[in-house]
């Protein structure tokens, strides 16, 4: 029986069986050409023609683009999210017998793109593996271009989704549950990631790329998680990747901790508005000179320091560089002679590195000895330290100065790239060519003498190669003996000789060797560069760090910052606190600067009131951008900034605040209020803004009481929170560790005024009906609204009245009758309690292990010293019964 399709469609058939789920670009001379479904659907993506082929029985749909343009389409398929597979030829056609041999030498996807971007961006493009195990889960992030690979092993899902939003990864790979699980509980925030479905582990891959104390420390779902990613990685580049060469495995409680909400609400890397980098923290911290520096600063950004002398030691190479400018000024302008050095070697180690990539790693390597002094004369120890031991990789940079010219072409098949003096036989065949091209250009001479035709011309064409052309008035001249007619044109006739036809051959195969040989000797050198290339990330690792260093030095002094101190106690105190952020797009305008006091015995709790536009927001974002600055090693905008190491940091905005998200209802904000209780410590810094908007105001109002209280007497942390509620200021009374504050007015002749100033004390009125009649609401409105607030006052006077009568006449029955439904808050802050009664079934013994959890400092908790607590608590239970 015959078959229905051609051998080749038979083939092209054989080859998408592999690939189901990726646009195959199948090889056809100088085009990939695709067919069937993939034709249809990508001439739709990519708008170019579908036509036909002849497959056989039937036509088979085709489109195609050329070969030399392929990287334009298949960046403009991947980027929407699709994958695609590159099938080559594997051997010559001219010689091949049959239907030539084709493979899949790649398949290129979202998280796999390995080629630059027309606008080259610094930023990362990530990969994530997750992996699930009856411990855990496991994550494995990886970037192609880079050969970062960070790893790390989480608890739940919801920790798992909020470390894969950190990264923000192009493509998400692991099995098809555990994705859908994922994706479901990230809501909005990880749209951006292709899932790919995969299940593959390659411990082999595992054991073969990383050395042994590397991959046994890995907690297991991690290794899961990396075992999946290398699987992956090998069946979509097949190729060995020797940049991903180390596992950067962390504990993501090793660092500040802050949801995906909180990092959005304190646009740390990106603004609400735009999703720009420009408007958040993120942009105004940027000065660094090199693409790897601010991949790091991203990353720094993303995880703060919670170890006081990592952060001192950043503080004091900035600090150091605050103060010499020179210094500062001299490293800036070396970076900025540096290239991309993580993104070149990546290049190196995947292969598809040029010539010219050589020469900007030459150039990046010569800077080296210039920053190294710098960094030796600053000063700093950090500096010193960073760079003073690091390996220069002057080796490689002599190597690659030996072989390659200055200016190589991009192509790496055509020769060009290899300097004379640099290999023996490539500079013999160089020669056998210049002699040959020398003699060739003499020979027009020498011909016009020996037959004395005067206008006699060597010429070159690519179909006959080297001729001889002779006018026809001067044919009768040509030494026949001699001249092999070659071709007839209208005005004379071209001629070869045997001499020309030898020297021609010798010419053609000198260059057609020395293309090769120059190739070979460019892989020689690539390969052996691709033999150090720890070395090379090690000094890229280092360079980064001093990028971001220098960048944190040039922001703090153009922006006037000043040194945090860090302290391990509980006291936060910031005198004369800005807002970066706010401060640098004020411009001109003076930022009005407000002073901060969080004290382990006073104040833990400030409540904030004040009229809309007044400043809560910013107020509050800025205390704790001020702390994340402190983390990452930065200075920070304040006049005098004393710390304590933040563990972690939760925002919480009333549902009607965060309209701009898109997502956030009043029944997500209260999971989110769940978690935070949850997870807040004593260490931790809680902001609140506006809590308990979007339900009724009674209930809306109790829940922030009750959460503040919550906090208040479980927690201990320190909490900033603002409020329309007025009436909670009552809280201030009951609560010890809370006190009131607004931000200050001015009212004079009916016009508000808004200093922007943080005071102590409640503010007597929110001026939301003033504000309603600056955006020009009918007077009729306006007055009628006094009118009812009037009445409201008057009602909630009257009632406090009661209740206070109530109280005197007995306490206890005043209490219970708060229990009641229907009851507003505002009394329930009357009879104030130190701590509110808590349901029964917990005992006091019970209550005191509880706190000892609470209170336990895990981070610094050896082994066995958390052995003896749980020994302890024990006891303590067993004691209870
Ligand atoms: N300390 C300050 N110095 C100067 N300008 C400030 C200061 N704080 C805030 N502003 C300005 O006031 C604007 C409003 O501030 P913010 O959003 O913090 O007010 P708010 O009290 O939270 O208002 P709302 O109650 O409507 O949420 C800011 O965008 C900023 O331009
Ligand atoms: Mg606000």
């Amino acid at each position: 029986m015959s078959s229905k399709y051609t051998p080749m469609i038979e083939q092209y058939l054989q080859v998408k069986a592999q690939v189901p789920d990726a646009f195959l670009f199948f090889r056809l001379g100088d085009f990939y050409e695709l067919f069937f479904d993939d034709a249809v659907q990508a001439a739709r993506e990519l708008e170019i023609t579908l036509t036909g082929r002849d497959g056989g029985s039937e036509r088979v749909p085709m489109c195609g683009v050329p070969y030399h343009s392929a990287e334009t389409y298949i960046r403009r398929l991947v980027e929407k999210g699709y994958k695609v597979a590159i099938c080559e030829q594997m051997e010559d056609p001219a010689t091949a017998k049959g239907v030539v041999r084709r493979e899949i030498v790649r398949i290129v996807t979202p998280g796999t793109v390995m080629e630059d971007k027309p606008s080259e961006t610094p930023a990362n493009n990530f990969l994530a593996a997750i992996a699930e195990k009856p411990e855990g889960f496991g994550l494995a992030v990886c970037d192609l271009t880079t050969g970062e690979l960070y790893a790390t092993s989480v608890e739940t899902l919801e920790q798992l989704k909020d470390e894969l939003i950190v990264y923000d990864p192009a493509e998400i790979i692991g099995d098809e549950r555990l994705l859908a699980r994922v994706r479901k509980s990230a809501g909005l925030y990880l749209a951006g990631a292709v899932p790919s479905v995969w299940t593959e582990q390659d411990r082999a891959l595992l054991e073969q790329q990383f050395p042994s104390e590397e991959r046994d420390s890995l907690p297991p779902p991690s290794a899961d998680a990396v075992a999946l990613l290398l699987a992956y990685l090998r069946e979509t580049q097949k190729r060995t990747l020797a940049h991903l060469s180390a596992i950067r495995r962390y504990d993501a409680e090793r660092s500040l901790w802050m949801d995906p909400f909180t990092r959005r609400n304190l646009e740390l890397v990106e603004s609400a508005r735009d999703r720009s980098k420009k408007g958040a923290l993120l942009g105004l911290l940027d000065r660094t000179a090199t693409a790897m520096g601010a991949r790091l600063l991203r990353r720094w950004l993303d995880k703060p320091l919670i170890d006081r002398p990592e952060i001192e030691r950043r503080l004091e190479a900035v600090e150091c560089l605050v103060n010499r400018s020179a210094i500062r000024d001299e490293i800036f302008r070396i970076l900025k002679e540096m290239y991309d050095l993580e993104r070149l070697v990546g290049r190196i180690a995947y292969g598809n590195c040029n010539a010219r990539d050589l020469v900007a790693l030459r150039a990046t390597l010569e800077r080296v000895p210039a920053l190294k002094a710098c960094c030796l004369s600053s000063g700093s120890a950090t500096l010193e330290r960073l760079l003073g031991g690091v390996d220069d990789c002057a080796d490689l940079r002599d190597r690659i100065a030996e072989a390659i010219v200055d200016d190589p072409p991009v192509s790496v098949r055509e020769g060009g790239m290899i300097r004379p003096g640099y290999h023996e036989r490539l500079d013999r065949l160089r020669e056998a060519s210049t002699d040959g091209k020398r003699w060739i250009a003499e020979l027009e001479q020498r011909e016009r003498e020996l037959t004395g035709i005067r206008s006699l011309k060597v010429g070159y064409n690519k179909v006959f190669g080297y001729y001889i052309e002779v006018t026809r008035p001067n044919l009768s001249a040509v030494p026949e003996d001699r001249y092999e007619r070659r071709q007839t044109l209208a005005h004379g006739e071209r001629f070869v000789t045997r001499e020309l036809k030898e020297k021609e051959a010798l010419i053609l195969e000198a260059e057609e060797r020395m293309v090769e040989l120059e190739y070979e000797l460019f892989s020689d050198l690539r390969e052996k560069i691709a033999g150090q290339i720890p070395r090379l990330q090690k000094l890229a690792a280092a360079v980064a760090a001093v990028d971001v260093l220098q960048s944190f030095a040039t922001v703090s002094a153009e922006r006037r910052y000043t040194k945090p101190v860090l302290t391990d106690g509980y006291s936060l105190r910031i005198e004369g606190g800005r807002h970066p952020v706010v401060e640098a797009t004020l411009g001109d305008r003076p930022f009005v600067a407000n002073d901060t006091l969080l004290e382990e015995d006073g104040d833990r709790i400030l409540l904030i009131t004040g009229p809309n536009m007044a400043g809560k927001s910013t107020y509050m974002r800025q205390v704790a951008l001020i702390a994340i600055m402190a983390q990452i090693g930065c200075f920070v905008p304040a006049r005098r900034a004393e710390l304590p190491i933040i563990d972690r940091i939760f925002t919480r905005i009333g549902a009607a605040d965060d309209l701009a998200g898109g997502q956030s209802t009043f029944m997500v904000e209260m999971r989110e209020i769940r978690a935070m209780t949850a997870r807040a410590t004593r260490r931790s810094l809680v902001i609140i803004d506006e809590l308990g908007r979007g339900t009724s105001t009674a209930e809306g109002m109790a829940i922030a009481q009750a959460v503040i209280e919550y906090l208040h007497d479980r927690v201990g942390c320190k909490t900033l929170v603002s409020t329309h509620y007025h009436e909670l200021a009552y809280l201030e009374e009951r609560l010890r560790h809370l006190s009131n504050y607004s931000m200050a007015v001015r009212e004079s002749d009916g016009e508000v005024m808004f200093l922007h100033k943080f005071v102590r004390g409640a503010a007597n009125s929110s001026y939301g009906i003033y504000c309603a009649r600056v955006a020009g609401l009918p007077e009729e409105i306006i007055e009628r609204a006094y009118e009812l607030v009037r009445g409201y006052e008057a009602k909630a006077a009257e009632f406090e009245h009661e209740q206070a009568v109530r109280e005197t006449a007995g306490g206890r029955d005043a209490r219970d009758a708060n229990d009641a439904p229907g009851e507003t808050v505002v009394q329930l802050s009357l009879f104030a309690e130190p701590a509110p009664e808590r349901p029964k079934t917990v005992s006091r013994k019970e209550r005191q292990v509880l706190d000892r959890i609470r209170d336990a400092d895990l981070v610094n908790m050896t082994p066995l010293s958390a052995l003896n607590l749980l020994f302890e608590l024990r006891q303590k239970l067993l004691e209870s019964r």
